[in-house]
């Protein structure tokens, strides 16, 4: 039976915090989405840095705010936070989806366990469901252009302004 020199025992031993440590820097956000069973795609291409604490509390950091088309269109912030569980981000902040021409503020996000096949977005008063598959990779994410404001993030007058900024500038289109 091959026995091992006693020497060499103890240098693998001695590798193998090395051998961890470098494996857990080349972890990605992605890969830590797919470690709470969540599909990558809910970031898009482009995260240039991100953190993790032990209670699931993340950052991520994109090169710059951007919008993505699913099946309707999501915003990124340049950084998105929230506290990661299994199947499920709370306390999210950064990402807004379209509705009907406003953005939404997507405050949670979940899927079911098992998996139906389905993802939830909390947006306040609703959960908006989309199928699972749209997010299975992530998505271009184009430069958002201008200042960015989504709905529940402004006051009451102010987003009446918004409304009516956005008739104007949709009329202003229309007979333009
Ligand atoms: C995004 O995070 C970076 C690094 O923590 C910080 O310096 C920057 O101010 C943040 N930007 C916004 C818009 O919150």
């Amino acid at each position: 039976m091959l026995q091992l020199p006693h020497f060499t025992c103890c240098f693998l031993l001695l590798l193998l915090p090395l051998i961890t440590c470098s494996n857990s820097k080349l972890t990605t956000v992605y890969d830590v989405l797919r470690a709470h069973g969540l599909p990558m795609g809910l970031l898009p291409k482009g995260v240039v840095d991100f953190e993790v604490d032990d209670a699931g509390r993340f950052t991520a950091h994109l090169d710059q705010a951007c919008n993505a088309k699913f099946e309707s269109e999501l915003h990124y912030d340049r950084n998105v936070s929230g506290t990661l569980s299994f199947g499920r981000i709370g306390s999210l902040s950064g990402i807004s989806a379209q509705e009907l021409f406003l953005w939404f503020p997507v405050k949670g996000i979940r899927i079911d366990v098992p998996s139906s096949g389905i993802i939830y977005f909390d947006v306040g008063v609703v959960y908006k469901q989309f199928s699972l598959s749209l997010f299975e990779t992530p998505p271009d994410c184009t430069a958002a252009s201008g200042s960015f404001e989504a709905i529940g993030t402004v006051s009451k007058s102010k987003s009446g302004k918004l409304r009516s900024k956005l008739n104007y500038e949709l009329g202003g289109r229309y007979f333009g």
